[in-house]
């Protein structure tokens, strides 16, 4: 017998309310004089699994490095987060981070699987499942970058939030630090952070990682457009777009974008009747940011956030750094 998961999806893509904000979300988005499309929309079924190809690239290092980095500093992870706990795990994908850790013995009292893509949640945490059957574990299909909504009968002790793989970077410094006070809101000093970033490095190799030679970036960005006709029922001809990433060093972040091929124009329904968006040749739609840091700066992020008692690990060329963190003892 197939041990079942609870998943409770308070956040569902075809929920009549939640479609309408998305609609109205993607369509704010194209009608804006700069064009963009939230990072959050790449991840459809396809766009989950593109992600997942992704990693596996020989020029995508963070997932590689960051892999190396726990297999080489296991043990002193382990003590970081202790025992009898809940795994937070944020944005979990196939849930093979987590999945990882329980492998190598360190095991959670209960394991709350969160991301927005429901479906494709659904079945990583069933086959994770499969393989761990003693560890309670619960899915949530939701989009936390927004509200994060935690089951009302989780204990307020022992939650480490665990959130690898350097999304933090999606978000702008100002939107990542808000994160993190949510988070460090979130817990109390029993409890804690374990998150991946990406290190600032050579802009060669950082270009690399985000224009791949074998187009699957490409193909990732571009099934933005997909997804988008789905949701908002328009009618992008994928072929029109080309994919466009480099490594903006003032920013400290590589930008995505989608670059019109020839003057062109798309639409969708709204109300009565339709919107249309011109672009002209060469015009861009900005889908993604992900930021760099240093490790001084990620640490002032962390403290002014509200955590303490920072741990770092990294590889031994610098290119990606481990994080763990204790929210700091409010003193009043
Ligand atoms: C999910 N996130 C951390 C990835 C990144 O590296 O910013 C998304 C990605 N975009 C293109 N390649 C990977």
């Amino acid at each position: 017998m197939t041990p079942e998961v609870e998943l409770l999806q308070l956040f569902e893509w075809d929920s009549s309310a939640q479609n309408l904000k998305l609609r109205e979300e993607l369509a704010a988005g194209l009608l804006r004089p700069q064009a963009c499309i939230a990072p959050k929309f790449f991840y459809d079924p396809l766009g989950s699994r593109l992600f997942e190809a992704i990693t596996e690239l020989p020029e995508y290092y963070p997932t590689r490095t960051e892999a190396a980095i726990f297999r080489e500093y296991m043990p002193a992870i382990g003590q970081a987060l202790g025992s009898d706990f809940t795994l937070i795990d944020l944005g979990c994908g196939s849930c093979g981070k987590a999945g990882r850790l329980f492998h190598a013995g360190i095991l959670p009292a209960r394991y709350l699987a969160i991301d927005i893509s429901v479906d494709f949640l659904r079945e990583s945490l069933q086959h994770l499942k499969r393989e761990l059957p003693a560890i309670e574990m619960t899915g949530i299909g939701l989009d936390f970058t927004d509200d994060l909504q935690l089951p009302d009968d989780l204990p307020p002790g022992r939650r480490m939030f665990f959130y690898p793989g350097s999304s933090i970077g999606n978000f702008s410094p100002p939107e990542a630090s808000d994160f993190l006070k949510r988070l460090a809101g979130q817990m109390d000093a029993t409890g804690g952070l374990l998150i991946g970033v990406d290190l600032i490095k050579d802009k060669a190799v950082l270009d690399a990682a985000y224009d791949d030679a074998l187009g699957v970036t490409a193909a990732f960005n571009r099934n933005l457009l997909r997804h988008v006709n789905v949701r908002l029922d328009a009618d992008f001809d994928i072929g029109d777009w080309r994919h466009v990433a480099f490594f903006n060093e003032a920013e400290s972040r590589i930008e995505m974008h989608l670059e019109a091929r020839r003057a062109l124009e798309t639409s969708w329904p709204d109300g009565a009747g339709h919107r249309v968006r011109h672009f002209a040749a060469g015009e861009r739609i900005h889908t993604e940011n992900s930021y760099k840091y240093s490790p001084a700066g990620f640490k002032t992020l962390l403290t002014e956030a509200g955590f303490d008692a920072i741990q770092m690990w990294a590889d031994p060329r610098a290119w990606f750094a481990l994080f763990f963190a204790r929210q700091a003892v409010t003193r009043t």
